[in-house]
């Protein structure tokens, strides 16, 4: 009996990029961030306290409201070690006007294990990373990517965005198996080489090409070879 391929949305997953699909994905998006991508403090530095704290920050707030904090609480919190010897209330504190404060709760227990266990830093390896709470599969992708140079793939909202649309196209983009396919096609894409500017990119390109609502596909480099082009909400679940 011929092996079922999982689905999405109803319908046979569709193949992960071939080589030349990977090349030509990379290609046009590296391209696109030579000249278009942000210039941003974390994009200065491979130290991993300074990537997790942006990453941790940049989970539900936008890069406008992020940049002064991050900032801030760098300066105020240089290390982990400095991170971990503040008082819980300080750092909550600290973290204000960010809200959610379970992020500033998670990241100040990294720290202290990271003190604790770690002599004050964070191992490279993914198993180890994914075993601290609060570093789930997108923050152990990011730390190894921006902090120890890994090949390692990342999926965030705005990653998956783009990823659907050009390679998948149509149906439920949140699915549970659409996600899993997702991560597969990030993977897969990753290059040996500019492993940290490619995921860069591919954050910048969400929010500011392949956004929500209205992308834009008249200046988006990818829309000849998109399977979502001509761009249609309605097929987006
Ligand atoms: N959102 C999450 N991580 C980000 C990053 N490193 N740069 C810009 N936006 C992001």
């Amino acid at each position: 009996m011929p092996r079922k391929r999982a689905s999405v949305s109803g319908r046979s997953t569709a193949a992960l990029p071939d080589g030349p699909a990977r090349r030509w994905f990379r290609g046009k998006l590296l391209a696109w961030y030579d000249r278009n991508g942000r210039d941003l403090p974390w994009r200065k530095t491979t130290d991993p306290y300074h990537i997790l704290v942006s990453e941790v920050m940049l989970q539900q707030t936008q890069v406008d409201r992020v940049l002064p904090k991050y900032l801030t609480w760098i300066e105020k919190y240089p290390s982990f070690g400095d991170l971990a010897a503040a008082p819980e209330e300080e750092v909550i504190r600290e973290w204000y006007p960010l809200g959610y404060n379970i992020r500033p709760r998670r990241l100040h227990s990294i720290a202290r294990e990271a003190v604790g266990q770690h002599g004050g830093h964070l191992p490279s390896d993914e198993t180890t990373l994914k075993s601290f709470k609060g570093i789930g599969p997108y923050t152990a992708g990011a730390l190894l990517s921006f902090a120890f140079g890994k090949r390692a793939a990342i999926l965030d909202t705005n990653v998956a965005r783009v990823l659907f649309r050009v390679f998948v196209g149509s149906g439920d983009p949140k699915g549970h198996l659409t996600r899993r396919h997702l991560w597969k096609v990030s993977e897969a894409l990753v290059p040996t080489r500019r492993v940290f500017d490619f995921n860069q990119a591919l954050m910048d390109f969400g929010a500011m090409v392949c956004v929500a609502r209205k992308p834009r596909c008249l200046v988006c480099p990818l829309s000849r070879r998109c399977r979502a082009f001509p761009f249609n909400p309605e097929k987006e679940g």
